[in-house]
């Protein structure tokens, strides 16, 4: 199976969690995007859903595909929430954020009582860090809050610096407004406390560590779905 085929193949797998009638947030990224296909095809044959979305790129790909999404305040605690992630970690300890979505996926996903993670096997790893940690950042004096950044990932024994995430040389906006800053970890020893500190630091929006909030994940491999729990 091509990563194109496997990411199709989990996002057609998740359809298993949806039953008539849900709430459901819908991801971001090129693997949630083929459960967004699948729910728009379902919907279309009679599937009654109440639908949120996690990104500007994700509502679009919605309406297009005939779908309604609603505002979040007005629908509430979700029953169901299905997304990609960069990195599957023990656990089911994630890095998300590779498409810069993390703040309002971790809002959604904080909303939903239950998680499905939805990824190709290379991302299935044993230790989360390879992929770069994206950290969200408020834009006012930002250069300050990268050097408290930086403090803590000394603290984290991570000697690599936040690079700032830019699209055709600018600064890459959030949905929200906010910067993203990048940082190559290599190996992340500490997810939940690296999380908790980052967290704590004035300025930093949120990071793209998702921990303790995917009840599930289902992981493409050649020889098809596996299941995959904490
Ligand atoms: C978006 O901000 C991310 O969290 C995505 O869910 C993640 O980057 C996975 O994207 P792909 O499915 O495109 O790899």
């Amino acid at each position: 199976m091509t990563v194109d085929e496997q990411k199709e193949a989990v996002g057609e797998a998740a359809l298993k969690y949806v039953k008539p009638g849900m709430k459901v947030g819908l991801g971001t990224g090129s693997t949630a995007a083929w459960f967004v296909k699948a729910i728009a095809r379902e919907v279309e044959a009679g599937l009654k859903l109440t639908l949120v979305s996690t990104s500007v790129q994700t509502t679009q790909l919605a309406e297009s595909l005939g779908l309604t999404i609603k505002d979040i305040n007005d629908v509430g605690t979700l029953d169901l929430c299905v997304d990609g992630a960069d990195e599957v970690g023990d656990g089911l300890a994630l890095i998300k954020g590779g498409g810069g979505a993390l703040l309002r996926e971790k809002l959604i996903w904080e909303q939903a009582r239950t998680c499905v993670v939805i990824a190709d096997a290379a991302k299935h790893v044993p230790v989360l860090g390879k992929f770069p940690l994206p950290i969200e950042v408020e834009p006012f004096a930002w250069k300050g809050t990268v050097n408290r950044i930086s403090d803590v990932l000394v603290e984290f024994d991570i000697d690599k610096l936040p690079i700032m995430r830019k699209k055709d040389g600018q600064p890459w906006i959030t949905d929200g407004g906010n910067l993203i800053f990048d940082v190559a970890c290599g190996r992340i020893e500490d997810p939940s406390g690296l999380g908790a500190a980052l967290k704590s630091v004035t300025g930093v929006v949120d990071h793209g560590l998702f921990l303790d909030l995917a009840e599930v994940a289902l992981i493409a491999t050649p020889d098809g779905v596996r299941i995959v729990e904490p």
